[in-house]
């Protein structure tokens, strides 16, 4: 029972030391998870290809992950006048943006 424990404490502690080395590294499959989970919400309005309709805009490859990025942080920023995304980006720190980026903007 102990061992097992023990097992499982070691097996934790070589997963977190994994997660360190591939921070940086562009989408390991821990990535392709949280990007999931934090553009989960964007699909609600801007549909789940992320092409918009109905006034809310494409976001769907539209801008490079650079400008996407930029966007999102004058959002947070309260720039370009907007009128929810500024609500929305200030959930999110810059490294997520980035990841976000690896889903909403043109492949690189
Ligand atoms: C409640 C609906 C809603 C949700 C949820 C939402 N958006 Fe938006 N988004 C908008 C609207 C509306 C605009 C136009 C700007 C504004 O009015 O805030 C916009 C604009 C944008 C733009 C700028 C597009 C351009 O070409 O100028 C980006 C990028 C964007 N959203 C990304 C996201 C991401 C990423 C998420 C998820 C984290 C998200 N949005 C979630 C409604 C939404």
């Amino acid at each position: 029972m102990l061992s097992t424990l023990l097992r499982g404490c070691c097996i934790a502690a070589a997963g977190g030391v994994m997660v360190l080395l591939s921070a940086g590294a562009p989408a390991h499959a821990n990535d392709e998870v949280r990007i999931g989970l934090i553009t989960g919400g964007c699909v609600g309005c801007h549909g789940g290809e992320g092409g918009g309709g109905h006034g809310i805009p494409n976001i769907a490859k539209t801008m490079t992950r650079a400008e996407f990025v930029a966007t999102m942080k004058a959002f947070r920023e309260n720039k370009n006048n907007p009128t929810v995304m500024n609500r929305i980006a200030r959930g999110y720190t810059d490294e997520e943006f980035a990841l976000m980026a690896i889903r909403w903007a043109k492949p690189e």
